[in-house]
């Protein structure tokens, strides 16, 4: 079989696996055949379409249009569309991104069908099985057959779990993401956001369901933010609108300043021209360290440790502790690439073709 004939189906459905699909799907539509499937878990243009406009990615072949909805209606409704997609275009592989339910649901619905699972983003943990993603994660990684780990510490959950045999590091392709918008933003000049200065705010989002769906904590952190020493632009995830307004919490209040969510390429400007991140997003504290742009994480732990072994990002769960945190974060300089050279597609189209010759 020519790698040419090998079909590799790249199933998305959520914002940060667009990102992650970008590169992956440069790389690999020159070499193999390669379909992409949207199921539809997010669907608002700032949510979805943007994505593939701004990172210049093929519309989706297929788009399932599931939508919102419980974890098990939204899942369900996914396994029963992937199965028929999957049965049609009878891929040589499924290709999952991350942690979400759209994750979940293509590995559950290729492997029953024995058709090999490839899951991007091996090897994470939390540790913090009220997350929904953990078990997305873990559960993914003991069906696939071939795991993509990001970083040295996902191989060695791997090992721990006994799949090291499965495991191949090949990188965390979020940082050639980065690095490439990073070039061009320098390049136009473009870093920031519209009506603030340089250096003059702090960016910070809040998704997190531990984050968003008790009002009295969500109402503690706006607060919190709501009192910094200098503007907080909050991207607001429909999530958060959706919980704030329910909840009857203003966003906007004292120095927050709630705007709509950013297209990539606007992301990356933002974060490269605020004084410091505030977030719940596992891609943003990445993003954030990559671009080393000093960053707090509203969570009791993290998945990408790494950022705050090298001191840019510190972990606060306390609200009312974020002002001084935020006050005393001042990393040194550092030249860790914990998250690989920016070429880690690459290594992903070579390593499934790789697999496919063995
Ligand atoms: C999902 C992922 C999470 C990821 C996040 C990135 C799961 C379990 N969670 O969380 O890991 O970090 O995406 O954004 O898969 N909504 C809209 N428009 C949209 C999409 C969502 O209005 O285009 C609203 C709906 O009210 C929906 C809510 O946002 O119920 C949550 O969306 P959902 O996809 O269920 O989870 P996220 O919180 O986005």
């Amino acid at each position: 079989m020519s790698s040419e004939d090998i079909k590799v189906i790249s199933v998305v459905g959520a914002r940060p696996q667009f990102v992650k699909l970008a590169p992956v799907s440069k790389a690999l539509r020159s070499v193999v055949n390669h379909v992409i499937v949207h199921t539809g878990q997010h669907y608002d243009d700032s949510m979805s379409d943007t994505f593939f406009r701004d990172l210049e990615i093929p519309m989706p072949d297929v788009n399932l249009e599931v939508g919102s909805g419980s974890h098990g209606a939204q899942t369900a409704k996914m396994l029963v569309g992937l199965e028929q997609v999957f049965e049609a275009e009878k891929p040589d592989c499924v290709l999952v991104y991350g942690d979400t339910n759209s994750t979940i649901a293509a590995a559950l619905a290729a492997v029953k069908l024995h058709v090999p699972v490839a899951h991007l983003e091996a090897g994470l943990r939390s540790f913090n099985r009220r997350m929904p993603e953990e078990h997305n994660r873990v559960l993914t990684d003991h069906c696939s057959d071939l795991l993509l780990a990001p970083t040295q510490v996902a191989m060695d959950n791997l090992r721990n779990e006994g799949l090291s045999a499965r495991s191949v590091l090949v990188g965390d392709v979020m940082t050639d993401v980065v690095y490439w918008v990073r070039d061009e933003v320098l390049r136009r000049n473009t870093a920031g956001v519209g009506g603030q200065a340089i250096g003059s705010y702090y960016l910070a989002t809040i998704h997190r369901p531990d984050n968003t769906d008790d009002p009295e904590r969500l109402d503690a952190l706006l607060e919190a933010m709501s009192t910094l020493d200098r503007p907080v632009v909050l991207l607001v995830h429909p999530r958060l609108a959706a919980l704030a307004e329910r909840h009857g919490l203003a966003l906007d209040r004292g120095v927050i300043d709630p705007r709509p969510p950013l297209g990539y390429r606007e992301l990356v400007a933002a974060t490269m021209g605020s004084a410091g991140v505030i977030t719940d997003s596992g891609g943003l504290q990445k993003e954030a360290f990559l671009l080393r742009v000093p960053t707090i994480t509203l969570r009791p732990e993290t998945e990408w440790v790494e950022t705050v072994d090298a001191g840019w990002n510190i972990l606060v769960n306390d609200p009312a502790l974020l002002k001084e945190s935020l006050g005393g974060h001042r990393p040194s300089e550092t030249d860790v690439m914990p998250y690989g050279d920016g070429n880690a597609a690459s290594r992903v189209a070579e390593t499934i073709i790789t697999w496919f010759a063995r």
